[in-house]
């Protein structure tokens, strides 16, 4: 009888981590893992705002800064497998950035530059999360670079634009004949660099740097981790494929869309429609649209059988409007071709089970049509969130294979 409770909970924390996954997803069960943690927490700070405890998200930091510390502590992962570099919490006009160097090279040798923009839903994380901290480590002594990697301000604190704002002015600092000297970092070889939401700030960062004439200094280089770059449309193919896959499903993705612009929560279930881009949405004309129309712009073997969804007219009246929605500076995929043409040449990194896989490959695809270099790497087996998981616990294969490429392929291009 006393074991009859023990097997109920047995079978209801086997059902919470349980989650169907893609069939080529490796070691399911680790991603499952991973998935419980992320899911847990969101949970949690449901609950707790539920009860009136602060805001939702605040409780996911706190949630994944614990996890994080407790990773540190367990590991001590953080800086024992590159001693040489050294790591300094410094302010870069105005912005506090940590500054990786390389271990010491030959007198009068310039090294490579690298702004590293870590992702987390313009959220969570932080320079300091682990996997962040340790890649950063890795990228400055593998490539002989000095990594800045920005500490910019989040939700909720801020809202769109000020995490853009606060990438751009750091790296307007670092690209200053003053701080290149400084650090010894060769103006011709400078890269930008995110995931996720980082990969969107590099994105849009890059764009702007590219297009202003009074700075001397740009990007030689960017590349840009499964980037979120456009929320106007979230049924392309791969939002619709991976809508349940973990761990950024769909309905979280649009709800750090809406706190990133300061959207009302209360538009998720509409923008889960598209109802919020509908044609009676004026301002986006057929031009932007034909920025983002994945008919076009996706390789026929992504596309698949699913059809292109645009709201007509929403029934019950006018959506109330996203601030920010058609902002290039939030959604780069969305900037006119002649600043494309401008862009530094691309690595872009996509994964097949990520419903931000189109974004990714729609921009690939729309800066090879402006000029621009791209190298388009496609994981068939990557999952969101796979990269720079490399450190056990957290280690995957295909996150080895991935960063191994991405290493050779900046020695390479940068
Ligand atoms: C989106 O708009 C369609 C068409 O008006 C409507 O039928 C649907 O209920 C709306 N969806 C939501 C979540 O409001």
């Amino acid at each position: 009888m006393r074991l009859f409770p023990v097997v109920l909970a047995a079978v209801a924390v086997a059902y919470y981590v349980y989650t169907p996954l893609p069939d080529n997803i490796e070691q399911p069960w680790k991603v499952m893992l991973l998935d419980t943690g992320f899911r847990t927490g969101m949970h949690l700070s449901s609950l707790k705002t539920w009860l009136g405890y602060g805001s939702h998200m605040e409780y996911v930091k706190y949630f994944m800064e614990a996890s994080n510390d407790l990773l540190i502590r367990l590991f001590g992962s953080e800086s024992s497998q590159w001693p040489g570099v050294k790591v300094s919490d410094i302010i870069f006009a105005g912005v506090p950035v940590r500054v990786y160097e390389p271990p010491a090279g030959g007198e009068g040798h310039l090294r490579r530059g690298i702004m590293f923009i870590h992702g987390g839903g313009w959220t969570i994380g932080s320079t300091k999360t682990a996997v962040y901290d340790m890649f950063c480590r890795m990228m400055s002594d593998e490539l002989n670079a000095v990594v800045v990697s920005v500490e910019y301000r989040m939700y909720p604190e801020v809202h769109f634009p000020v995490p853009y704002l606060d990438c751009l002015t750091a790296a307007k600092h670092f690209l200053s004949r003053e701080v290149l000297t400084r650090y010894a970092i060769d103006p011709e070889r400078i890269a930008v660099s995110g995931d996720s939401a980082g990969g969107n700030l590099a994105a849009a960062i890059a764009q702007e740097i590219s297009v202003d004439d009074t700075m001397s200094v740009k990007f030689s280089v960017q590349t840009l981790i499964y980037p979120a770059l456009q929320a106007l449309d979230f049924k392309t193919p791969s939002y619709m494929q991976n809508e349940f896959v973990p761990p950024l499903y769909l309905s979280y993705l649009v709800q750090f869309w809406l706190q990133y612009l300061a959207g009302d929560i209360s538009l998720l279930s509409q923008c889960l429609a598209n109802n919020h881009s509908s044609l009676q949405h004026s301002k986006i004309t057929p031009e932007l649209r034909a920025r983002l129309d994945w008919t076009v712009l996706l390789p026929p073997k992504y596309k698949k059988n699913y059809k292109r969804v645009i709201v007509e007219k929403v029934s019950q009246g006018a959506v109330k409007e996203v601030p920010g929605l058609l902002d290039v500076r939030a959604s780069p995929l969305l900037a006119g071709p002649e600043v494309l043409a401008k862009c530094p040449r691309a690595y872009i990194v996509t994964c097949e089970h990520d419903v931000l896989r189109d974004d990714g490959l729609m921009y690939t695809r729309r800066l090879q049509d402006a000029g621009v270099k791209v190298t388009s790497i496609h994981y068939e087996d990557g999952f969101h969130g796979f990269f720079s998981l490399i450190s056990w616990p957290l280690e995957f294969d295909v996150s080895k294979r991935a960063v191994r490429a991405y290493l050779d392929w900046l020695k390479n291009n940068l």
